[in-house]
């Protein structure tokens, strides 16, 4: 299938990124992708033309329009767990109806978005009265994407904050909750139980002890609880109240859940009129992916280098380096979003795949990761393809110096990775410091061999729209990738393993079983954690 591509890859082994921009000084212009005001540059990677033709080629053979359209359409793609994969009808805001099985979503969905504002506006206006008056700080409790999500949005939007203040809670690690819950007030905090099955061992732990913390402070959990889940029959068993429960559909994944209910964090934060901005962006990114073709469409091109990077050039990690520091979430988000849906191991027909299919996906708002990791990104042995993020407005204008430093320095490692610093340069700088070996030696430690890949996904400003885009384009690419490799985007069997393993471990750890029957280093451990538990 990558034949001719790894073919190409092998007619470019002694070119250089900076020698295609030699050849054609205008290549900027051809190698990028545009939707609205956004911009996919990636004229600063190996690829020439000719890859270019055989990376689309890819999409044609792996039909990926009829996939995408099956997609869009409600039909079962997710064929592991029979389900339609609808995230899209969440934000199809002007879009007509969406059929699953014969009967149209978009009613019940925008019955839930329109529950959700007159919650919001509620909470947000004060009408809703708790114990103490009126909410002032908002605690999700959810993991995963009943977190990474809502958790990232509200970081990124928070110029656009005008309600409650939102808290995230998620590991079940007592850390986590006793350090949120510290110096709330019980009588003025609304607590959202965020889980899409309503029995996720760490969400509904963190929502007992929450539970419980309200009632030793006589607040009323009834009316300071809300639930966003699929499983409403759970929800009523928890007992939160009917009205403060918004449901979505088994068609929604957790890691593509923000969109809906899961949001409601969100909507509180910034108001429903901006959090439908933000949604009417990932409509608008739905419709240009839908309509563009490939190689002008930005999340398929996004894809597409991701795939020139992964399987064809043999690179195990992708770097995501927002320079924009409210995306200081967005790798860890994405983390979830491409390795959960990609990092699979078997095609979708279950043949094991001959090479890994994701990447490792990580990264750090810059410009704090050039002062962490970037060494390594410039001079390690490995290659490490960048996804640069940039925003060409901040939201302070008067702090706009700040703003031109970030982006001067955005430009300059993109600029750095590429052209590098060979041996002569380095030389010629040092000339007037060392002579003989030691000018050699001091030398060789300054060149940086550059030619090293990079892409920059470059906006006005990160508004609530421009967000929306950006996650949508986000999605469009994990899909897109799945489709090339034939894998299904989205399971997630690799993680029930070790979550069947805990339950059996749990009675171990509590003591009540024995842990003879492990293999010797779980014994060990255990035997440790026995010994060292905290009997107060
Ligand atoms: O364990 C993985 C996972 O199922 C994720 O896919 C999901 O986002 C997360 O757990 C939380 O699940 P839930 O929303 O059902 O609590």
């Amino acid at each position: 299938m990558f034949e001719a591509l790894l073919d190409h890859r092998a007619r470019l082994a002694e070119t250089r990124i900076a020698d295609l921009f030699d050849a054609d000084p205008t290549r900027a212009d051809g190698f990028r992708a545009q939707t609205g005001d956004m911009v996919l540059d990636y004229s600063k990677t190996l690829i020439d033309q000719q890859v270019c033709e055989a990376l689309i080629d890819l999409c044609d053979k792996a039909d990926l329009a009829v996939k995408r359209d099956a997609m869009f359409a409600g039909a079962p793609i997710n064929q592991t767990e029979g389900r339609a994969v609808l995230h899209r009808a969440l934000r199809n805001l002007d879009g007509g109806p969406v059929v699953v099985d014969g009967s149209d979503v978009m009613p019940a969905v925008l019955e839930t978005l329109s529950n959700m504002e007159r919650f919001a506006d509620q909470v947000r206006n004060g009408t809703l009265r708790a114990a103490g008056g009126s909410i002032t700080d908002v605690v999700n409790i959810g993991i995963g994407g009943s977190d990474l999500g809502p958790a990232m949005v509200t970081k990124a939007l928070s110029p656009y904050q005008d309600g409650p203040r939102c808290h995230f809670v998620s590991n079940v690690d007592g850390a986590d909750i006793s350090d949120t819950l510290r110096g709330l007030d019980p009588g003025r905090t609304l607590v959202i139980v965020a889980s899409k099955t309503f029995t996720t061992i760490e969400t509904m732990t963190n929502a007992r002890t929450a539970r419980a913390w309200m009632m030793e402070h006589d607040a009323d959990p009834g009316l300071q609880f809300a639930a966003v889940s699929s499983a409403k029959d759970k929800t009523t068993e928890f007992g939160i109240h009917e009205a403060h429960v918004f449901g979505f559909a088994d068609w929604v994944g957790g890691r593509y859940s923000v969109w809906g209910p899961v949001g409601l964090a969100v909507m509180l934060a910034i108001g429903p009129k901006a959090f439908g901005a933000f949604l009417r962006g990932g409509q608008a990114m739905d419709l240009h992916f839908q309509s563009a073709q490939w190689a002008e469409n930005l999340p398929v091109m996004l894809a597409l280098q991701g795939i020139w990077h992964h399987q064809i050039c043999g690179y195990a990690t992708r770097a995501v380096l927002p320079y924009d520091q409210r995306l200081s979430l967005l790798p860890g988000y994405l983390q979830q979003l491409e390795m959960e849906s990609n990092g699979k191991g078997v095609t979708m027909s279950g043949e094991t795949l001959s090479q890994p299919a994701g990447p490792v996906v990580w990264g750090a708002p810059g410009t704090n990761g050039q002062h962490a990791f970037f060494q390594l990104i410039h001079q390690g042995r490995q290659i490490i393809p960048c996804e640069f993020l940039l925003a060409a407005m901040g939201h302070e204008p008067e702090l706009a110096h700040h703003h031109r430093l970030l982006v001067a320095n955005c430009l300059a490692q993109s600029k750095a990775l590429m052209q590098g610093r060979d041996l002569k340069t380095a030389r010629a700088m040092l000339a007037d410091r060392f002579a003989g070996d030691e000018l050699e030696r001091q030398a060789r430690h300054r060149v940086f061999e550059g030619n090293r890949p990079s892409t920059t996904l470059i906006y006005p400003q990160l508004t609530p729209y421009v967000l929306g885009q950006i996650i949508a384009a986000y999605e469009h690419r994990v899909f897109v990738e799945g489709v090339i490799l034939g894998i299904n985007s989205f399971d997630q069997w690799g993680v029930e393993l070790g979550k069947e393993l805990a339950t059996v471990l749990g009675p171990m750890v509590d003591g009540d079983v024995s842990a003879a029957e492990n293999d010797g280093s779980t014994r060990a451990l255990i035997e440790y954690l026995l010994k060292h538990r905290d009997t107060r």
